[in-house]
């Protein structure tokens, strides 16, 4: 049997940083389970904004030159697909932004041309994120545009973590239990394993 592909897209520009490591820790978990991982350090590619040019609009192809080019192609292959961004001003980061507009050719492909990017079993799409506050509404508006994200890239938006309270780079490691739980997450989307024995993972609908 393949063994499941995960993509990580990191999407922060600190190295090393909570939404790094979160990211890291999921893909050991994913590792060990038996999956081939490919990583993308969106703040190290060149990737631009939609620039609403209207240029996929009736072929689903994206007609800017940049490193997106190389990146769609990873994204028809994964099974998996997973996002890690910190929260910046209550969004997520701007390169992570334009990835998620750059997913306007695959709506194009999927409603407007109705090619299904899928066969068969759709992919899955997992949110990592991190802030430094506690608000209650923290994450609430990215978890919509991951959403809408996820949807454009047929994949089921299964699972996300949502870690408050971290600023300082690598604060994170003092929060062992949220590493744990991301490398769980990565095993058990991995091993296709239920998730109701992850109690602080997110699941969509549910809150
Ligand atoms: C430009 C900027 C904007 C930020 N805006 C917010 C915010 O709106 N809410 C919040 O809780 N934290 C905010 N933060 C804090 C980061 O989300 C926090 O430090 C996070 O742990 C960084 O993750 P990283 O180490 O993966 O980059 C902001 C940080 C920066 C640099």
């Amino acid at each position: 049997m393949k063994k499941p592909s995960v993509l990580m897209f990191y999407g922060s520009p600190r190295r090393g940083g909570n939404s790094d490591l979160l990211g890291d820790f999921f893909l050991s978990g994913a590792e060990e389970a038996g999956a081939t991982v490919e990583r993308v350090r969106l703040y190290k590619r060149d990737i631009g904004p939609c620039i609403e040019c209207g240029g996929c609009d009736t072929t689903g192809e994206c007609v800017l030159e940049d490193d997106m080019v190389s990146i769609y192609p990873m994204i028809q292959q994964a099974d998996i697909v997973v996002v890690s961004s910190p929260i910046f001003f209550y969004n997520i980061t701007s390169r992570t932004q334009a990835l998620v507009e750059r997913s306007q050719a695959l709506w194009v492909r999927k409603y407007v041309l109705k090619k299904r990017a899928t066969e068969g079993k759709a992919r899955q799409g997992v949110f990592l994120s991190v802030g430094a506050t506690k608000g209650r509404l923290l994450f609430d508006g990215v978890k919509r545009v991951l959403r809408y994200f996820f949807d454009a890239l047929d994949a089921d938006f299964v699972a996300g973590l949502f870690i408050r309270g971290v600023e300082k780079r690598a604060e994170i490691k003092s929060h062992p239990y949220a590493l744990e739980r991301a490398r769980q997450l990565g095993h058990a989307l991995v091993t296709g394993q239920g998730l109701s024995s992850l109690e602080d993972v997110w699941l969509p609908g549910k809150k």
